[in-house]
């Protein structure tokens, strides 16, 4: 019985002394200590054995249960210890670190300008029953020129500098191809506007840039006029700048138009009496618009005799300039950040 005692402590003491995680010494303390453990099962057969043996046989029981008690405990407190001081080197906070001035500061985004004027305009003209349309960048010569009664040999092709693709394709000039995709879709009376980037082959400058941004706008009714026209641009220009804004038309060429203006607005520096920013005019341009020429309803598949319409293409950048005094529209598609977070 003595040797059988001397065997279990010998071998609990050697797992305890390799045992490498907290768990494997609890399973070392269930095999030998638990209810039905090694050493457990001696000290219930006690009352089986001979008197004189079973007083030694418990001392010595208690003896070993004891030492194996306090190895597993010594054990678990060393392994407790290590992983506290391991904690230290792999869940450390620098608490020195600014956290204003570090990477981590969280900085919510917010919309690049052109987005957000874009967003309100498209807000003010679906409250007036616009409907959102959209139209490829990439399109046919038909819809960006010979639908807008601007045919081949043209001179009005000359107006807008055109990226041509090698298969006779081409990078939109602006909005108004949407006009005619929007015609074939929709059947009279209906309002549409639509947004986009648009490109021109330009040599780029303060005022000029190869990739900007419109809005075009047409409604097709009844008895359309100008008066319907005028309105809507104040409206918009109105909503936009958050004050009554004024506008007035001059005569403009557009093949597209007829008649065809260019529509100025009140300068909103100076309220009309003439400063830097309207060249002391008290009047800042703004876009072309017009009543829809017959050739474009027709291409539309819309017949000029029983419909009329208004259409009106702005540039956002050049909104966008005005508003926030920006001088230079190379700015908007620089991808500087500095410039972006002035907004
Ligand atoms: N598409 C013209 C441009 O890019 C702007 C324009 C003028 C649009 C007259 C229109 C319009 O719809 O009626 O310069």
């Amino acid at each position: 019985m003595e040797q059988k005692l001397e065997k279990i402590k010998k071998e609990a003491l050697e797992s305890i002394h390799s045992a490498e995680s907290l768990d494997s010494l609890e399973e070392i303390r269930v095999r030998v200590l638990g209810r039905k453990g090694e050493l457990t099962g001696i000290l219930r057969t006690l009352g089986e054995l001979p008197a004189e043996q079973r007083n030694a046989v418990g001392k010595k029981s208690n003896e070993i249960k004891k030492v194996i008690e306090e190895a597993l405990d010594a054990k678990i407190s060393g392994l407790q210890q290590a992983s506290f001081s391991g904690l230290a080197t792999s869940e450390w906070i620098d608490v020195t670190l600014d956290p204003a001035l570090s990477f981590r500061e969280k900085k919510p985004g917010h919309l690049h300008p052109i987005s957000r004027t874009q967003y309100e305009i498209e807000d003010i003209l679906t409250s007036m029953g616009f409907q959102i349309l959209d139209g490829p960048e990439a399109e046919t010569e038909y819809y960006n020129f010979e639908a807008l009664n601007i045919p081949k040999f043209h001179p009005a092709r000359d107006m807008q500098d055109t990226f041509w693709t090698e298969d006779g394709n081409l990078l939109r000039t602006h909005t108004s191809a949407i006009q005619i995709r929007g015609m074939e879709k929709m059947t009279p009376p209906f309002r549409i506007m639509a947004p986009g980037r648009v490109f021109r082959y330009e040599a780029t400058d303060a005022s000029h840039e190869h990739t900007f941004y419109q809005v075009e706008g047409m409604m097709v009714d009844k008895d359309i006029s100008v008066a319907h026209l005028i309105y809507v641009m104040e409206e918009v220009l109105s909503g936009v700048f958050k004050s009554k804004v004024k506008v007035r038309l001059r005569p403009g060429y557009f093949p597209f138009v007829e008649p065809g203006f260019e529509l100025d607005f009140s300068c909103l520096i100076c309220g009309g009496s003439g400063c830097r920013v309207c060249k002391q005019s008290g009047w800042i341009e703004f876009l072309g618009c017009g009543l829809v020429h017959p050739n474009v309803l027709r291409a539309g598949g819309i017949d000029p005799e029983k419909w009329s319409g208004f259409a009106f293409g702005m540039g956002l950048n050049r909104l966008i300039m005005m508003q926030a005094g920006i001088n230079d529209i190379r700015h908007f598609m620089s991808g500087d950040i500095r410039f972006v977070q002035q907004f």
